[in-house]
């Protein structure tokens, strides 16, 4: 059902090995969080939110290799794929279910407006 999903623009806005913010505002207008959306070099479309679960570091200046990005702060390698923080350091980054559909990106719409990245994680670590 199209009324699920958000059309978020062009395929083309996003280059291969390029990441783009998109900010998620409340009802008061009130920035709630930043998404992330992944092009990487191999064609491959990832969101997830654009903060790191160690101390928020913003994922879209993280450097990507394959399906991970590595955060710019302290160098947590996250999986672009699942949010998992990867190797010895444990928690999750919410991630966005994302389709594309006739060179447009759609985004889940309850995943971008009910997810918060802050929401405690069993696996988090301070
Ligand atoms: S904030 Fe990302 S590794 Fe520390």
């Amino acid at each position: 059902m199209i009324g699920d999903w958000l059309d978020i623009g062009p395929v083309g806005q996003i280059s291969p090995g390029i990441a783009r913010t998109l900010p998620v505002r409340g009802s008061d207008g009130k920035l709630v969080h930043e998404i992330t959306i992944f092009h990487t070099i191999d064609n491959h479309f990832y969101t997830l939110i654009n903060h790191c679960r160690h101390k928020a570091g913003p994922l879209s200046q993280g450097i990507v290799h394959g399906a991970v990005v590595t955060c710019p702060l302290h160098g947590w390698n996250i999986s672009l794929k699942s949010g998992e923080a990867l190797g010895e350091d444990k928690g999750c980054v919410p991630t966005i279910p994302l389709k594309v559909d006739a060179g447009r990106i759609y985004l889940l719409r309850y995943a971008v407006m009910g997810t918060h990245p802050r929401a405690p994680h069993p696996t988090d670590v301070d």
